[in-house]
């Protein structure tokens, strides 16, 4: 059982999402991505360092051959709001021309960082593109095109856990938690 209320740089957050509740919702995604692609052997490509449990709970529910890679973009800094600023800090290793990718994110909240990433990966003249989020907080994000396999859309709230921080902090909770301002 994760605990209901945590501190976070003395921060109240309260659960919103459950481990039990996350682990349901990544099995479906991950199967439905296995039938999705069955024949081919896509990449997933994390993006750091927000994915990163998201993206290993997930690609051990993909029942076909994968490959795995990363790429890092510049951070929120320690704020609570994005600075609207993005660069690219790890480009990908993998050659992407010809295969199929499927991007993997924590959240999508504006919109700007999966804008940045699909150009980046179209660039690279990829099969195929994809884009897999745990958590699409759909009021906010400005996107002119289609997010391919969503976990949930939550509003527009800051959440932790799971990967996603707080100035750095809350990545190791196992369940999803959101601000609680009262
Ligand atoms: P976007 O570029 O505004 O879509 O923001 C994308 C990135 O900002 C995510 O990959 C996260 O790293 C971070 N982010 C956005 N919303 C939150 C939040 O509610 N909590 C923690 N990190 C967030
Ligand atoms: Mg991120």
């Amino acid at each position: 059982m994760s605990d209901e209320i945590v501190y976070i740089n003395g921060e109240k957050f309260k659960i919103l999402i459950p481990e039990k509740e996350i682990k349901r919702r990544v099995k479906e995604l991950g199967e439905q991505i296995s039938r999705d692609y069955a024949g081919s052997i896509p990449i997933f490509i994390g993006v750091l360092n927000g994915s990163v449990i998201f993206f290993a709970d997930l690609v051990r529910e993909i029942k076909i051959d994968c490959e795995i890679d990363f790429l890092k973009l510049s951070s929120y800094g320690d704020e609570k709001i994005s600075s609207g600023r993005v660069k690219l800090l790890k480009d990908l290793d993998c050659q992407v021309t010809g295969r199929d990718i499927i991007v993997v994110e924590d959240i999508i909240d504006s919109g700007l960082s999966i804008k940045f990433i699909k150009n980046l990966i179209m660039l690279k003249n990829p099969k195929s593109l994809r884009i897999v989020t745990l958590l699409y907080k759909k009021s906010r994000a400005q996107v002119d095109f289609d997010i391919d396999y969503i976990g949930f859309e939550i509003g527009d709230e800051f959440v932790i856990g799971y990967g996603l921080d707080y100035a750095q902090k809350g990545r190791n909770l196992k369940a999803i938690y959101v601000i609680d301002t009262q």
